[in-house]
Order: structure tokens, then C-alpha cells, then sequence
């Protein structure tokens, strides 16, 4: 297993779906599970119930994955929601799992161009403040034991994550024991 985190924008959904089918693994991408396990679109969850709830499902489903993974022995890409390795304890429970964790890094204006075109982000609201988020969670990101420049096309930054033998470094040897997922 492999996790990606990064800002909103900086390609884990695009780059995770490639490097999934590289390795021939499975791409999982934690937004999807929240979403069904809310029942709802990300953007309904932050208005009906609120962020401190989104966080809630998103730390139950990032749980609920690894927790899938070491039963079945499971070989995933996991593709984190833009704020999931920031929150209090995310580093280092995915430490202490044994998952490796990529930051895909990029500069801010490159973040924002992208996330300028797109819908859909209910923390993308304007240039300040997503500017301040993004200082705000860089200390986050930095305790990713792995961080790649993610600015340039997906294809090449899936070809230096592969280059750099992460993989075959931190593959499946994973140890952690979870709680039982949730039904
Ligand atoms: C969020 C980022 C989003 C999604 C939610 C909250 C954040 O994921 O999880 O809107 O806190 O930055 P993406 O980075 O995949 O857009």
C-alpha cells in the first residue's frame, strides 16, 4: 500500500490512477469512500453536517481502508482528501502502520490554477485564504517521509515515484493492527 497526500490540486486522484495501473495495484481515492459512506457529495456533507462531521467520516474511512488492506493483504494506491494529513494524529498513525506516504508537492500558483477550473471544493472559497491553508498545512505535508514534485505531467511524476524504489521499499510490509473496520 501506498498513500498519496498533498494539497487540493496537486494531482493524487490523476497521478494516483496512473501509478495504480502501473504497479497493476487497485486505486482507492478516501473522497470516494466518504462520500459513500455519508451518502453524500462532499460539498452536501461540509453544508448539511459540517466540517468537524467530514473529518469524522474521513478519519473513520481512512481507518476503514487500512483496516481492509491488512485483512485481505489488499495492494492499493490510497489517494488522501487534501486535508487528511493534517489533522491532529494523521502522520503518525500512517507511521505507525508502516504505510509509506508521498507528498506531492507543488507551488501555490500552480495548485491554484487548478483548482480555479474545478467545482466541487467546499475549502476552495478564494485566492487568500486558500493561500493561507496552504501555509497553514505545509508543516503537515513536510512529515511525509517522501516528497515529489508534482508540478510538471502526471506521467513524469509517476515515472520518478517508480524511480525512486518506494515501492519495492515500503510495499506490503506494513504491520499495523487496526480496530475492525465498521460495517
Ligand atoms: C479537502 C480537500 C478535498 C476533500 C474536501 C476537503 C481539504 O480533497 O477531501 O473537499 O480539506 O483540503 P481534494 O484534495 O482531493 O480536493
Amino acid at each position: 500500500m501506498l498513500c498519496l497526500a498533498g494539497f487540493m490540486g496537486s494531482g493524487k486522484t490523476t497521478i494516483g490512477t496512473l501509478l495504480a495501473r502501473q504497479l497493476a495495484w487497485r486505486f482507492v481515492d478516501l473522497d470516494d469512500r466518504i462520500e459513500e459512506a455519508a451518502g453524500l457529495r462532499i460539498p452536501e456533507i461540509f453544508e448539511r453536517l459540517g466540517e468537524p462531521a467530514f473529518r469524522q467520516i474521513e478519519a473513520d474511512q481512512l481507518r476503514a481502508t487500512l483496516g481492509r488492506v491488512f485483512e485481505f493483504n489488499e495492494s492499493i494506491v490510497l489517494a488522501l482528501g487534501g486535508g487528511t494529513y493534517a489533522q491532529i494524529g494523521a502522520p503518525e498513525f500512517l507511521r505507525a502502520a508502516g504505510v509509506p506516504v508521498i507528498w506531492l508537492d507543488s507551488p501555490v500558483e500552480v495548485l491554484l490554477a487548478r483548482c480555479m477550473t474545478m467545482t466541487g471544493r467546499p475549502l476552495f472559497r478564494d485566492e487568500s485564504s486558500f493561500r493561507v491553508l496552504h501555509a497553514q498545512r505545509l508543516p503537515s505535508y513536510q512529515q511525509a517521509e517522501h516528497r515529489v514534485d508534482s508540478s510538471g505531467d502526471p506521467a513524469g511524476v509517476v515515472a520518478e515515484i517508480l524511480s525512486r524504489g518506494i515501492v519495492a521499499a515500503g510495499g506490503n510490509e506494513a504491520h499495523l493492527i487496526v480496530e475492525k473496520p465498521q460495517p
